[in-house]
């Protein structure tokens, strides 16, 4: 019998789903992680990310790391198209070279929302702004380069580690007492924290191809805004709707970023819980409610 433990490698560990993820392994038999973040190697330098990565032998990576911020991306296009695609082409060359297994994280926003009903793993995508772009063309370098590859897109992230929708929601709430927050954007709210649980599962399988992961059930922003406060015990705050159309970023976000996860239930796994269920615990984890 082999008892060599099944070695995971976790990049972007200092960051909201990669903490989760390196959080989520502790204690579980039979498997090794190490988390990897930009002190242990810079994406961008192919080389040292091939050395790193060849010693520590990992049978698998949950690549976390990505350039995330989705209006900076617009006017620093180059930078996320060299971290978020080409470095992903140069990883998922090392996994098919050493036969390790290569989990990408992508996102709703590789769609355009103009869909009416919810999205299928097989949906083609046509992002709307550069971040969904450059993970656009990740997903493409995963799916030609690496035989071993999962694509998971997800959305609507929240984790303890990490500056996200539910944190800002609470600050503005006490600093500003009224809110206004879009409500013609849907999707599903996702906490880090269930998420890092479903890919460590399935790094573990030899089931590969797309999948569609996030906490069950859909909302608009301003409707996750209230939750957020009710369960805050904040309900008194006003929460105003506003349209995308008034409230103008230099990114364009998808109106529907609702993902089917058919892949997923078809493969065997146990679905994510409910959004509100899981921010409930969130919150408790974070001392807000
Ligand atoms: N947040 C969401 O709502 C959301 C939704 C859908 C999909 N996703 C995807 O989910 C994944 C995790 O997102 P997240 O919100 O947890 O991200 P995050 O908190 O921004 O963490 C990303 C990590 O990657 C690191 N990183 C950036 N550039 C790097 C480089 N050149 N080399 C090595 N490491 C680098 C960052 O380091 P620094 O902080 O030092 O730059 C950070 O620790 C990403 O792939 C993202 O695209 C996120």
């Amino acid at each position: 019998m082999d008892s060599r433990p099944f070695k995971i490698l976790v990049t972007g560990s200092r960051g909201m789903l990669g903490a989760d993820v390196l959080k989520s392994a502790g204690g579980r038999a039979g498997i090794e992680m190490r988390g990897v973040d930009l002190a242990e190697f810079d994406l961008l330098d192919a080389k040292a990310a091939a050395a790193y990565i060849r010693s520590y032998g990992p049978d698998a990576i949950i690549h976390c790391a990505a350039f995330t911020n989705v209006d900076a991306a617009e006017t620093r296009q180059e930078e996320a198209f060299k971290i978020n695609a080409m470095a992903v082409r140069d990883l998922a060359v090392i996994c098919a070279e050493g036969s390790i297994k290569l989990a990408l994280i992508s996102t709703d926003y590789v769609f355009d929302g103009e869909k009416r009903s919810p999205y299928a793993e097989y949906d083609q995508p046509s992002p709307i702004n550069i971040y969904g772009m450059s993970k656009y063309y990740a997903e493409r370098y995963v799916a030609q380069v690496c035989p071993r590859g999962f694509i998971v897109r997800t959305s609507w992230l929240f984790g303890a580690n990490g500056n996200n929708f539910v944190k800002a929601i609470l600050k503005k709430a006490r600093s500003e007492g009224e809110l206004f927050v879009v409500d013609d954007q849907f999707g599903s709210p996702t906490y880090t924290g269930d998420l890092a649980k479903f890919l460590i599962e399935l790094v573990q399988t030899d089931k590969y191809g797309i999948y569609h992961a996030t906490n069950e059930g859909y909302c608009s922003w301003n409707e996750f805004a209230r939750v957020i406060l009710k369960l805050s015990a904040m309900e008194g705050v006003k929460v105003n709707a506003v349209s995308s159309e008034a409230f103008k970023r230099p990114a364009v976000r998808p109106k529907n970023s609702r993902l089917l996860k058919t892949a997923l239930h078809y493969s065997g796994f146990k679905g994510l819980r409910p959004w509100q269920e899981a921010l409930a615990d969130y919150l408790a984890e974070i001392g807000e409610a």
